[in-house]
């Protein structure tokens, strides 16, 4: 059985206290009038840039740290229609949760299953699978595994950036021709680092992978973030959402 020693960002212990006062109105949903999508297409209507659902879905383990949930992973499936996935960084199962019940064919496999997604010797050479999903750990924002090679043990940003286009690569090689990479990723702010803008470094090391991007970016709400319901007596402008980005491989692929 797995043991999660540390899930919390160590560096932003301080950001826990909880002695400011907790806003009433704060703990209220607040709603917001969307803009309205044009009609197009899409065998998924209500898949826009603006990804509100807040219902997770049956799928994996919410208790997993870093869950997230399994309803826009399967309206990116209904659009793109693939026959074979890949999650390198399968966590508690979602994605393949999701395949399953759609009957999609999908190969998951985690560092905790000693699968270093990292380390382009663990992919096969072939270019097998038309559809990645990745949601790899926003740096050390959340530990995951006490293995070395966990993405998140990443002793430095660069280091962290240096093993992240890595595995971007690794995904792009993975892709046969207009396969689909869609990578969930979100900023934070790390004690140390300082705001750590993850969703440009994907999409800058995704570029540098020869990969182009293929749609909007989706702009994930983030309900249900344990985050939330914490206290913190620092000020700060909270980010309530991560974002999923999606691309293509390309011929010019690394
Ligand atoms: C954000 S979580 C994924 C959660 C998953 N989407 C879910 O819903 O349960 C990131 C996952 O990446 C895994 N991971 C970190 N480094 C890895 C590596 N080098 N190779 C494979 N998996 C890795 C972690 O163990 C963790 O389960």
């Amino acid at each position: 059985m797995v043991e999660f020693a540390n899930t919390v960002n160590p560096f932003y212990a301080s950001r826990k206290k909880r002695d400011a006062t907790r806003n009433e109105a704060c703990d209220r949903p607040v709603y917001a009038r969307l803009p309205q999508a044009p009609r197009n297409g899409s065998p998924v209507p209500h898949l826009t840039s603006l990804y509100h659902f807040h219902r997770a879905g049956n799928y994996g383990d919410r208790k997993w740290p870093g869950n997230c949930g399994g309803n826009l992973i399967k309206d990116l499936l209904n659009y793109f229609q693939p026959t074979m996935v890949f999650d390198p960084m399968t966590g508690s199962g979602t994605a393949r949760d999701v395949c399953e019940e759609m009957g999609v064919a999908c190969f998951s496999f985690d560092i905790h299953d000693g699968f270093d997604a990292c380390d382009p010797h663990e992919f096969s050479s072939e270019s097998t699978f038309d559809f990645i999903w990745a949601h790899p750990p926003y740096w050390r924002q959340k530990l995951y595994a006490d293995d070395p090679r966990d993405l998140s043990r990443a002793p430095s940003l660069e280091e962290f950036l240096r093993r992240y286009g890595q595995f971007i690569r690794n995904c792009a090689r993975a892709l046969k021709p207009q396969g689909k990479l869609a990578i969930l990723m979100g900023d934070y702010s790390d004690r140390e680092a300082g705001y750590v803008p993850l969703t440009f470094h994907t999409k800058r090391l995704a570029f540098a992978a020869g990969l182009e991007q293929c749609c909007t970016d989706i702009i994930r709400f983030s309900h249900g973030a344990s985050s939330s319901k914490k206290v913190y007596r620092s000020s700060f402008i909270p980010g309530l959402h991560d974002t999923c980005m999606i691309f293509e491989r390309t011929n010019h692929c690394i």
